[in-house]
């Protein structure tokens, strides 16, 4: 099969609207951290109304040239009213200040997130006094045809916005619905099978933001959508409601459900204390939940060094608990292994805690604490460390952190009381 070249002007996407892009089919890491094994593109588009021209994003700034060849191949830069940038990653704003540049009448729409990042990344007396922010339901008047406004905060950028073209039901989506596959047939009707780099940009990029994502879905499910038009990958205008419908389920809760509360124990043990520490967490959280509702609780060991397996099971638990041993001074490397693999996931409110035994200072158990507070996770209650072999009074600490964690997860902490004494 022979892909064609890529289109030298621009591509007609419906009546008066333009694919103006750049496509980057050799990039093979994308932002350092995302594999791209079939590139990426950067979309940007023109719409135009019969009072002036809209431009929906630029590209990288490398990429610069080719997004002005298509641009000047559909409109002069007088013609320009209006610049929006649906967020500011360098990706699609590279060739924004020579665009503001060359045309001079256009005003640049962001959301009002935008504000504090405009003036970091841009010289402000490129931007001077051509700036406005634009929230949900506001427009940009381009004659006989509007542009519309959707504050989608967070995907992946604070300042991320949608733009509505409802004259022809497009949805500029920004990073949102895209995806890195790069194909010059554009379309998804017409590009080969994407399926795999749709849901991988899905988990590695919005799924840390999947109560906005709902939030976003919200406002696009009632929209009588035709096109959506993303500022990455192919432009979805045959059945672009079944990718919404796919973001939908992937952002879903899906096991239990959010009525059902769920703790995860993880730890590795050395010589079988810290295991045994784990147990006696795992049966204080079982006490709990017997006696005041029901929590599912799980234990896995890590030793075996798994952690992508775990990252679901973490995405979908409200509280996680680690037991690590202290090892020259620092937690066990199966323990960050998984701590490190939480990026990906949304974990902002969840609890956590930590345990572990020790041989000499014990470090484990606060660093661990330390990433989880990192992580956005709350840390209620002081982890429980114990030197060597566990005592009994060790295990009965683990037994209430347990407990109260299955009782927090219930709504029924128990009340602490506070020596007024200690309080300066
Ligand atoms: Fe494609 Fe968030 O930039």
């Amino acid at each position: 099969m022979t892909v064609p070249a890529t289109p030298d002007g621009a591509v007609p996407v419906a009546p008066r609207v333009h694919w103006i892009g750049a496509l980057d089919p050799d990039l093979r890491r994308f932002d350092i951290i995302l594999r791209t094994a079939n590139g990426t593109s950067y979309n940007a588009y023109a719409v135009r109304g019969s009072q002036g021209v809209a431009i929906i994003d630029t590209v990288k700034i490398d990429f610069s040239e080719a997004f002005f060849g298509r641009l000047e191949s559909i409109a002069d830069y007088d013609e320009i009213t209006t610049v929006v940038l649906n967020h500011l990653e360098p990706d699609h704003s590279g060739a924004l200040p020579e665009l503001l540049r060359r045309a001079r009448r256009a005003t640049l729409l962001v959301s009002p997130q935008a504000r504090l990042m405009l003036n970091g990344l841009f010289d402000p007396a490129d931007l001077a006094g051509r700036v406005a922010f634009v929230g949900s339901g506001d427009r940009a008047d381009l004659g006989d045809r509007q542009l519309q406004f959707l504050n989608t905060p967070y995907l992946h950028w604070p300042d991320t916005q949608c733009t509505w073209l409802a004259a022809e039901g497009i949805l500029f989506s920004a990073d949102f619905l895209g995806c890195h596959y790069c194909d010059s047939r554009l379309f998804n009707d017409a590009v080969g099978d994407f399926r795999f780099s749709f849901d991988y940009y899905y988990r590695h990029i919005m799924r840390p933001f999947g109560s906005y994502v709902r939030d976003a879905l919200d406002l696009i499910e009632a929209l009588p959508l035709r096109v959506v038009a993303p500022a990455h990958g192919p432009i979805l205008r045959r059945d672009p409601l079944e990718y919404v419908a796919r973001y939908r389920a992937l952002a879903a809760r899906t096991v239990y459900g959010a009525a059902t509360k769920t703790l995860a124990v993880f730890y590795v043990s050395a010589y079988g204390a810290t295991r045994r520490m784990a147990e006696a967490v795992v049966a204080g959280a079982e006490s709990a939940s017997t006696a005041a509702g029901e929590v599912r609780i799980s234990l896995h060991d890590l030793e075996g060094g798994e952690a992508a397996a775990f990252v679901d099971l973490i995405e979908e638990a409200d509280a996680l608990v680690f037991g690590s041993p202290t090892i020259n001074g620092d937690a066990v490397k199966p323990v960050w292994d998984l701590l490190s693999s939480l990026t990906v996931v949304d974990l902002k409110g969840k609890l956590g805690a930590a345990f572990g035994s020790y041989g000499w200072s014990g470090e484990a158990v606060p660093m661990i604490e330390e990433r989880l507070r990192r992580l956005k996770l709350r840390v209620p209650l002081p982890g429980v460390r114990a030197r060597l072999a566990p005592t009994g009074n060790d295990f009965a600490a683990c037994h209430d952190l347990g407990r109260e964690i299955s009782l927090q997860l219930l709504g029924r902490p128990t009340p602490r009381t506070f020596d007024l004494a200690q309080i300066s």
